[in-house]
């Protein structure tokens, strides 16, 4: 049953996920009905939040790692086998590194009293939310005084423990008095940009404006774009990003006009074992999402579509790679692994 509103641990008046004092429910915004409803579901072992993960009720690189700490912990806390818990909910989705991560730490902690175990997810939650405000700050820096920047799906305070990490940095930039406007790609098939980017932002007063994914090109065109700014779900060694499907062409267009194209993502999200774009493994997803819009089918019944959920923009398109710990361009990424 949906509940109404947790604590944020952020601060924020909303969060992605939380988990509640006692340590015994996973509390998750339920992203799905955005920006219809804000109702969170109540989740009480490792199965039901990797279930929760896999049904993009939470998604996100940070974000679903956060929840996967969160999973580790009510199952501890049930008594629960922890190891094949961790499977379960590394397995849930296989793009974005985060979650094995952050699964891989929980366990590192093993054994553990369910209390420790929860304090340490919780702190792991703390730690997101703080490389997102350190990115913010990094990155802010980089941005004009004034301008319009580009974003793709949502990197923002949802997809992460709060703030967000490409949301984070027009945040930080907007605190600093910077005039920064967003144009927020819709994000075709699931719409994370219009139905999530556009709520988060426009809920905190910054200019956002929706444009559907093919305009990209054109507004580029006009000289309407001054940065693009994304999120990342995996960095491979030698600074290959992958990230929501669509991402790539707009790397491709920004080259092509002179624009810089920022990729902000915690260090949790840079992967040295993946030495390259080519071996990060990009998770398909249904051909239902593609052919439908919401109940709407928007192709000939016989037509199947094909669903890669993310892309890989290759190192050299990306002019700077901004963490907690600093920016360097794509091809050095490995300076921050
Ligand atoms: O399929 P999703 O919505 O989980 O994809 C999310 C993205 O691609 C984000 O851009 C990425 O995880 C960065 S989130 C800070």
């Amino acid at each position: 049953m949906p509940v109404p509103h947790p604590a944020p641990l952020s601060g924020a008046s909303y969060s992605a996920v939380e988990l509640s004092p006692a340590g015994d429910v996973v509390l998750m915004l339920d992203q799905r009905r955005l920006p219809h409803e804000e109702l969170y579901v109540e989740l009480r072992d490792a199965a039901a939040v990797a279930e929760a993960i896999r049904a993009m009720v939470v998604r996100g690189a940070p974000a679903i790692g956060i929840a996967a700490a969160y999973g580790l912990a009510v199952e501890a806390r049930r008594g629960g086998d922890l190891n094949a818990a961790g499977a379960l909910l590394a397995r849930a989705r296989p793009t974005a590194v985060n979650l094995k991560w952050a699964v891989d730490r929980m366990l590192s902690f093993v054994p553990a009293s369910p209390e420790e175990l929860a304090e340490h997810a919780r702190t792991l939650h703390r730690e997101d939310v703080a490389a997102c405000r350190a990115m913010g700050r990094i990155g802010a820096a980089l941005l004009p005084e004034r301008g319009t920047v580009l974003t793709h799906c949502n990197a923002g305070a949802l997809a992460t423990g709060g703030y967000g990490t490409a949301l984070g940095v027009i945040r930080a930039a907007r605190e600093l008095g910077k005039d920064i406007r967003v144009l927020s790609c819709e994000t075709r098939p699931y719409l994370q940009g219009a139905r999530l980017t556009c709520w988060e932002l426009d809920r905190d007063g910054v200019p956002v404006e929706l444009i559907t994914d093919g305009m990209a090109a054109h507004f580029f065109g006009r000289g309407e774009i001054d940065a693009v700014i994304v999120g990342a779900d995996r960095v491979a060694l030698n600074g290959d990003v992958a990230n929501k499907i669509g991402t790539y062409g707009h790397a491709c267009v920004a080259r092509m006009h002179e624009r810089p194209f920022y990729v902000a993502a915690p260090r949790s999200t840079l992967d040295p074992n993946t030495p390259t774009g080519a071996a990060i493994v990009i998770e398909e997803r249904s051909s239902d999402e593609v052919v439908r819009i919401g109940e709407q089918v928007i192709a000939p019944a016989n037509v199947r579509a094909r669903h890669p959920g993310f892309d890989v923009t290759p190192a050299r398109l990306v002019s700077r790679l901004i963490t907690e710990l600093g920016d360097v361009p794509g091809e050095r990424a490995r300076d921050l692994m």
